[in-house]
C-alpha cells in the first residue's frame, strides 16, 4: 500500500516540553482524515511538520513519498495549508486575493484566470469577487481561505481549524466543499473541535498530551466503548460523581450537559443505579463526545 502520509515514531520537542510523542500514522489517499484532541494536544505542530515547516526532534515521516526533511520542498509544492491563523489580505477584493496566490504558486499565467474563477465558483464567492476582504464576514473569509489554499490543486490539504467562528450552517456548506474535493482524491486533514465535523470524517485520530490514542472510522471508535452507556438525570450532576465513581459496578461517570452519563459494566446494572437513586436510567448508544471524553481522560 502506497501511503499520502507516513509517519515513524514522529517526535518534537520545545526545549525539554514534548509538544508530539511518538506519533506513528498512515493515511490513505482521498481520505479525510479528522485531528481531534485537548487544546495543546500537539495537532497544529504535527500539522506543521507534515508540511514540511517545522523540523521534527526525533522520528520520520513520509508524504507523497516524500522525506519531512530532506523532500521539505518538494511537500511543499504539492500541498495546501491553510493554518488557524490564516492570512488574507484585507485591502485587496477577493479576486485580487487568490491572483496573489496564484502567484505565489507559479501558476501560469495563462492558466490564472481560468483557476482563479474556477476557485470562485467552487467557494460560491463569484458574485461578490470585488469586495474588498476587509468588509467580509468571517464564513466568508474562511471560504476565501480555503480558496487561495487549493487554488495550486494541492494532492494533500492541511485545515488547521478551518470552521472555528463560523456559523453552523456555514460549516456545514464549507465541509461539503471538502468532501468534494475528497471525491476528487484530494486527501484532506482537518483539525475541529466540532462533533458534527468529526462524525463527517472517513477516520478520526485521536491525540492527547502529543499521543495518538486511537485512529478508526467514527463508527468503530463508539463501538469501541466496552460496557453497558446510560444517561442520569440527578440534580446536582457535578456533586454525584466523585460517589458514582466509587460504586464498583461504574467504569466511569462524567457531566454530558445537563445529565450524567454513566458507563457501567453490565446491562443488569441499571437496576442497581435505579435501586440506589430511585431514578430510572436510560440506556444510551454512545456518541462520539463520550468516546473523546473518555479518551481525553488518559493521563
Ligand atoms: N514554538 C513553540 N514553542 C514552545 N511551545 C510550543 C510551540 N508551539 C507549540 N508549543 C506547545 O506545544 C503544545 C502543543 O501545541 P499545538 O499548538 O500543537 O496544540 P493543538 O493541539 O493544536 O491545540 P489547539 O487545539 O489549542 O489548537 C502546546 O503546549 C504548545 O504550547
Ligand atoms: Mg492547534
Amino acid at each position: 500500500m502506497d501511503w499520502v502520509i507516513e509517519t515513524n515514531d514522529l517526535t518534537r520537542k520545545f526545549g525539554d516540553f514534548t509538544a508530539v510523542d511518538r506519533v506513528n500514522i498512515k493515511i490513505n489517499r482521498g481520505e479525510v482524515c479528522g485531528f481531534l484532541g485537548p487544546n495543546g494536544a500537539g495537532k497544529s505542530t504535527i500539522i506543521r511538520m507534515l508540511c514540511g515547516i517545522l523540523v521534527p526532534t526525533c522520528g520520520s515521516g513520509m508524504v507523497l513519498g516524500y522525506d519531512l526533511v530532506k523532500g521539505s520542498e518538494k511537500i511543499k509544492r504539492h500541498i495546501g495549508y491553510m493554518s488557524q491563523k490564516f492570512s488574507l489580505y484585507e485591502d485587496l477584493s477577493i479576486k485580487e486575493n487568490l491572483e496573489f496566490y496564484a502567484g505565489i504558486y507559479n501558476i501560469p499565467y495563462s492558466e490564472r484566470k481560468r483557476r482563479v474563477d474556477e476557485m470562485l465558483s467552487m467557494v460560491e464567492l463569484h458574485t461578490r469577487k470585488r469586495e474588498l476582504v476587509a468588509n467580509l464576514s468571517v464564513g466568508h473569509r474562511q471560504r476565501l481561505a480555503l480558496a487561495c489554499s487549493i487554488i495550486a490543486y494541492p494532492s494533500v490539504l492541511f485545515l488547521d481549524e478551518p470552521t472555528s467562528g463560523v456559523s453552523p450552517t456555514a460549516r456545514r456548506e464549507f465541509f461539503n466543499i471538502i468532501q468534494d474535493l475528497s471525491n476528487q482524491g484530494t486527501t484532506v486533514i482537518i483539525t475541529t473541535h466540532f462533533m458534527d465535523e468529526a462524525e463527517r470524517c472517513d477516520r478520526i485520530a485521536f491525540f492527547v498530551k502529543g499521543k495518538l490514542l486511537a485512529l478508526d472510522t467514527p463508527d468503530n471508535l463508539k463501538n469501541s466503548i466496552e460496557g453497558c452507556l446510560l444517561e442520569l438525570n440527578l440534580p446536582d450532576p457535578m456533586g454525584q460523581i466523585d460517589f458514582l465513581n466509587s460504586l464498583p459496578y461504574v467504569k466511569e461517570s462524567y457531566v454530558n450537559g445537563e445529565m450524567i452519563h454513566v458507563l457501567v459494566k453490565e446491562e443488569k446494572n441499571i437496576r442497581d443505579l435505579a435501586d440506589c437513586f430511585g431514578v430510572l436510567p436510560v440506556k444510551i448508544e454512545p456518541s462520539l463526545e463520550d468516546v473523546f471524553i473518555k479518551l481525553s481522560s488518559f493521563r
